[in-house]
């Protein structure tokens, strides 16, 4: 078993808070063997990060939200190969996968309870609450393939969608290049980042946000949702976990053996935006068109007034045309 395990006071407190029962500030300062007034700043430190905790005078303080903690070694004893760095809080597990890149042989999971400088695609924050959702990276050092990496990215959505759908039995769809889609509503996002030459190996870290057992309360949007609300229960996020990196381990190396064209028809089945009208940005250029899916490199394909050009990856984004 190999895990890098960092635990924090935030850990300690929601732990025992999780059992849903109430706990005294007084007993809960005896047992941590600190200050009242340090139980009250962690009280609301956690709040702060998104917990929601009942306070009743008298009684002291209680959490029912029904998230439990990561069980890392169960996690780790699950995915044996891998290297698990857990760290209750980070900046972002992107980075934390970076900055270990360098000295890793085999792939590694960085994960962590909360990100306080989380990243979403095109400069956007991605928001995210004390151990109620996943927030990891699956770093590959010395990543190489002869197909490149285009594609890889609708890969992870799709990998992600089909293990959703494998567990649950609810349908879950894909939005060109990686966002993963619940009655209409973002569920995860996929970020990737590579450090190094692509042209040769390079480090590839694989960041994966999923709202599991809570809307993000710092995320503005109306258009996300969560897995706990969709099946009205609490989602064990470790037995999850496991699931995603085993089937994104058995579709990332579909992908580097045959290419994007081993997914290209799964993909589409997913597809939420098929044929329907979409606008691409793409920096100052928007463009307008029908959504025909994807081609067999990941590229999508949109059709205006007859003709089909084909949409390459990167800092674009898609919008469904309303009315
Ligand atoms: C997006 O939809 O914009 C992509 C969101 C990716 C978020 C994940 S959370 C884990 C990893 N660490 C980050 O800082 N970002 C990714």
């Amino acid at each position: 078993m190999e895990i890098t395990w960092v635990k924090s006071q935030d850990y300690n407190l929601f732990e025992l808070l999780s059992d849903g029962e109430f706990h005294s500030g007084e007993l809960i300062a005896e047992n941590f063997g600190i200050t009242r007034s340090r139980v009250w700043s962690l009280i609301n430190s956690l709040e702060n990060k998104g917990v929601l905790i009942s306070r009743v005078r008298g009684k002291g303080y209680k959490y029912n939200g029904g998230s439990k903690l990561l069980d890392v070694p169960k996690i780790s004893d699950a995915l044996s190969g891998l290297q698990v760095n857990y760290i209750v809080e980070c900046s972002s597990t992107n980075d934390m996968a970076r900055d270990e890149a360098e000295n890793q042989i085999k792939p590694l999971l960085a994960v962590s309870e909360y990100q306080s400088g989380g990243r979403g695609r095109r400069g956007r924050a991605w928001a995210s609450d004390f151990a109620h959702n996943l927030t990891f990276t699956y770093m590959i050092p010395n990543f190489y393939t002869e197909n490149g990496l285009e594609g890889l990215s609708l890969v992870v959505g799709y990998s992600i969608a089909r293990t959703l759908s494998e567990k649950f039995n609810v349908g879950v769809g894909v939005k060109w290049p990686n966002d993963i889609f619940i009655n209409q509503l973002k569920l995860a996002g996929v970020l990737v980042e590579v450090q190094g030459d692509i042209t040769g190996s390079y480090n590839l870290m694989i960041g994966i946000g999923l709202n599991v057992n809570k809307l993000p309360k710092l995320d503005d949007r109306i258009d996300v949702q969560s897995l706990n609300r969709v099946l009205g229960k609490a989602i064990d996020r470790s037995a999850l976990l496991i699931a995603i990196i085993k089937n994104l381990m058995e579709d990332i190396d579909t992908f580097s053996r045959l290419g994007f064209v081993e997914f290209k028809s799964k993909w589409n089945d997913l597809d939420v935006f098929s044929n329907q009208e979409v606008q691409v940005q793409q920096g100052d250029r928007t463009v307008v068109g029908i959504s025909r899916g994807v081609d067999s490199s990941g590229a999508l394909i949109l059709e205006h007034n007859g003709c089909n050009t084909l949409v390459h990856g990167g800092e674009v984004s898609l919008r469904k045309v309303y009315g």
